[in-house]
């Protein structure tokens, strides 16, 4: 059975690598069920973000998604929650380029902040991320809209 996950593109990384970013989604066999580029508000970022309240550098998180749009994906394939993860390389760029070379953030990352992508970390969040930014849409068994 075929599974949802919320994909992120960072605003740096939209504006450097975005068609082969995108590209590269479809080439690993990803369906890119929806897809729209948005400029986050702060209040949006902070929602979207609200795991994080508190952190030390939740604030620096928050002007980083609101640099620019951003590209939110919704990715249909199966485990496309831990696919999409493993696309993405370990949060650190620098474990990145060690343990995953190949990896998005490896290739792409500023830093340990400018982390170039971002993915839900589970079906429930990706459930709930997916609403955020989409709505209450439907998606089918085979990743398509309904
Ligand atoms: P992301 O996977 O989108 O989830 C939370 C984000 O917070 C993360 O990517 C980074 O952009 C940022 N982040 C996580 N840990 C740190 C950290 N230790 N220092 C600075 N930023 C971080």
């Amino acid at each position: 059975p075929k599974e949802q996950t919320l994909a992120v593109i960072k605003p740096d990384t939209l504006e450097e690598h975005k068609d082969e970013i995108i590209e590269q989604v479809q080439d690993e066999g990803f369906t890119i069920s929806q897809m729209k580029e948005t400029v986050l508000s702060r209040e949006m970022a902070e929602e979207f973000y609200k795991e994080h309240r508190g952190k030390p550098f939740f604030n620096q998180l928050v002007d980083y998604m609101c640099r620019g749009p951003c590209l939110m994906m919704i990715l249909s394939k199966e485990n496309a929650v831990e696919e999409w993860r493993a696309m993405m390389g370990p949060t650190d760029p620098v474990e990145a380029q060690e343990k995953a070379p190949d990896s998005l953030r490896a290739r792409f990352a500023k830093d340990i902040l400018e982390n170039s992508v971002h993915g839900s970390s589970s079906q429930e969040q990706a459930m709930e991320k997916i609403k955020f930014v989409f709505g209450d849409i439907a998606v089918g068994p085979d990743g398509a809209l309904q």
